[in-house]
C-alpha cells in the first residue's frame, strides 16, 4: 500500500471512529447510516447501532430529524452489558400493510432497559386496518425486567401498541398512545405473565382496551391513566387455554375513562379452564359516558359461536371504591358471574353513576356475592 493510501485509510478510520462513538457511550443511528427520508430501509443501521449500544451498555439515539426513519421488522435482543437506553427523539415509521408476523419492534431479554424521548413509533396502521383484526403489534416487550418506558408516543399501531409477556419490574409512564376509536384490536398496553408493573400518568385512546391485563399477571398498579376512546381498562379474557395462570393483586387508581365502551371490566371465557382472578381494587375512578361503567362478564365468547357451559374462572375479592360519573347505557353496574363459580367478596363502596342523558341508572347481577357500603347509585341489585 502506498504511503498516500495508508494515510488516507488511517484518516478515514479516525473519522469513522469519532463519528460512531463520539460521546462516550452514545450511539446514534445516523452515524451508522440511517437516513430520515421515510424511504431508505434503516433496519440494518438500527441493528448495528443496537449491537454497539447493547455491547457497551450505552445509549442508542434516534435523533430528532426532519422526516421519518423507515424501519422494517426488527428484534433488539439482550442481554446487554448493564443498563441500556433507547433514546427516541425522532419518528420511526413501520412498513405499510401487514407484511410480517409478530411485533414490528421487538425488545427481547433485556434487564435495565429505558425507552424514552420526545419521539414516536408510527405503526402505519391506516395502511393495514382493512386486513386486520389479527395485525402485528407495534412494540413487543418479551422478558424485559427492571425497565422504564416513558414519554414517547405510539401512534396508529397495526394491532396492539405495546404487548408485554414475561415482564417484571416495568414502569410505563407519561406515554401517549393514540389510534382512532374504529381501529381494530389496537389495545394500548396488553400484558400477560407479568409482575410488578406500573402504568402511570399516561394518555391512552385507541380502538380497543386502553390497558388489558392478561393471564398470569400479578402486582399491577395502574394510576393516572386517561383512557378514551377505547374499550376501557380490562382484566381478561382469562381462562381460554389450559396453561392460563391466575391473576392477583391488581390496583387501578385515579383513572378517568371518557366515552369508552367499558369502564372497568373483568371478562372470562365461557367455557374456560379453572383459574382465579382475585385481590383487585378499583379506587377513585371517574367515568364519563361509558357504555358499561362497571362490568364483570363471565360469558365472554366469540359472538358468532355458541357458548355452552359455565366459566370455570373463580373471581373473588374485588373492590370498587369511589367510582363516579355517567353511563351511556341503562345498566351502569353489571355483574354477570358464572353459575358454577359464583363471584365471591365483591364490594361496592361510594358508587355514584347516573345516566349521561340524565336520570337513574340501574344494576344487574347474576351469581354475584356483593356487599355494599356508602353511597349506592344506582341502587344495589335485587337478587
Ligand atoms: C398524542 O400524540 C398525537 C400524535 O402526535 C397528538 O395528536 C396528540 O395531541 C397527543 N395527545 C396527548 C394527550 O398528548
Ligand atoms: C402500587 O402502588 C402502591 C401505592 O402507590 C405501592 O405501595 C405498591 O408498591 C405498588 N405496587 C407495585 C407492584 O409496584
Ligand atoms: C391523578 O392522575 C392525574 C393524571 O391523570 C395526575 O396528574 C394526578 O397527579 C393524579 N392524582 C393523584 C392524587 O395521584
Ligand atoms: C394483594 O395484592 C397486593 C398487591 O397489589 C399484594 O401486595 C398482596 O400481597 C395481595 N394480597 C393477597 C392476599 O394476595
Ligand atoms: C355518549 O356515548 C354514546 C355512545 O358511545 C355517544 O353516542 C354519545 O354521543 C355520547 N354522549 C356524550 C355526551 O358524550
Ligand atoms: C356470600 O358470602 C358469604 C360470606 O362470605 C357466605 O356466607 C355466603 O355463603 C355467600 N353466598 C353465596 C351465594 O356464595
Amino acid at each position: 500500500m502506498s504511503i498516500v493510501r495508508k494515510i488516507f485509510f488511517l484518516t478515514m478510520m479516525l473519522v469513522l471512529n469519532t463519528q460512531v462513538n463520539c460521546d462516550g457511550n452514545t450511539y446514534s443511528v445516523t452515524d451508522y447510516g440511517a437516513v430520515s427520508d421515510g424511504e431508505t430501509d434503516n433496519t440494518q443501521s438500527f441493528m448495528d447501532t443496537w449491537k454497539a449500544a447493547c455491547k457497551a451498555g450505552g445509549t442508542m439515539v434516534i435523533p430528532a430529524a426532519k422526516g421519518n426513519f423507515f424501519v422494517n421488522r426488527i428484534e433488539l435482543d439482550g442481554p446487554c452489558s448493564g443498563q441500556v437506553t433507547f433514546q427516541l427523539d425522532g419518528v420511526i415509521v413501520a412498513p405499510s400493510g401487514n407484511p410480517y408476523r409478530g411485533s414490528w419492534f421487538t425488545f427481547y431479554s433485556i434487564d435495565g432497559l429505558t425507552v424514552q424521548g420526545s419521539g414516536m413509533f408510527d405503526g402505519n396502521g391506516p395502511s393495514a386496518w382493512a386486513q386486520c383484526p389479527k395485525c402485528s403489534p407495534s412494540i413487543g416487550l418479551y422478558a424485559i425486567t427492571n425497565s422504564h418506558i416513558q414519554d414517547i408516543t405510539s401512534l396508529n399501531s397495526k394491532g396492539v401498541h405495546f404487548v408485554m409477556v414475561g415482564g417484571d419490574g416495568v414502569t410505563f409512564e407519561h406515554l401517549n398512545i393514540t389510534a382512532p376509536s374504529d381501529s381494530p384490536n389496537t389495545d394500548g398496553i396488553s400484558m400477560a405473565k407479568s409482575s410488578n408493573i406500573q402504568v402511570v400518568d399516561s394518555y391512552i385512546g385507541t380502538g380497543d382496551d386502553c390497558v388489558a391485563i392478561g393471564q398470569g399477571s400479578t402486582d399491577i398498579n395502574i394510576s393516572g391513566v386517561n383512557c378514551g376512546p377505547g374499550h376501557g381498562i380490562s382484566i381478561g379474557s382469562i381462562g381460554k387455554v389450559e396453561a392460563d395462570k391466575d391473576v392477583n393483586g391488581i390496583h387501578v387508581q385515579n383513572c378517568t375513562l371518557t366515552s369508552t365502551q367499558n369502564g372497568v371490566r373483568i371478562k372470562s371465557w365461557a367455557p374456560s379452564y379453572p383459574v382465579t382472578v382475585s385481590n383487585v381494587t378499583y379506587e377513585d375512578i371517574t367515568i364519563n359516558n361509558a357504555s358499561n361503567p362497571i362490568v364483570i362478564d363471565q360469558t365472554y365468547c366469540f359472538v358468532n359461536k355458541q357458548c355452552p357451559g359455565d366459566s370455570q374462572v373463580q373471581i373473588s375479592d374485588v373492590k370498587y371504591i369511589g367510582v363516579t360519573g355517567t353511563s351511556a347505557s341503562q345498566v351502569a353496574v353489571n355483574l354477570q358471574c358464572s353459575n358454577s363459580r359464583t363471584c365471591q367478596d365483591i364490594h361496592l363502596e361510594n358508587i355514584d353513576l347516573t345516566l349521561t342523558e340524565g336520570g337513574q341508572a340501574s344494576s344487574n347481577c347474576a351469581n354475584a356475592n356483593v356487599t355494599y357500603s356508602g353511597t349506592q347509585n344506582p341502587p344495589p341489585c335485587n337478587q
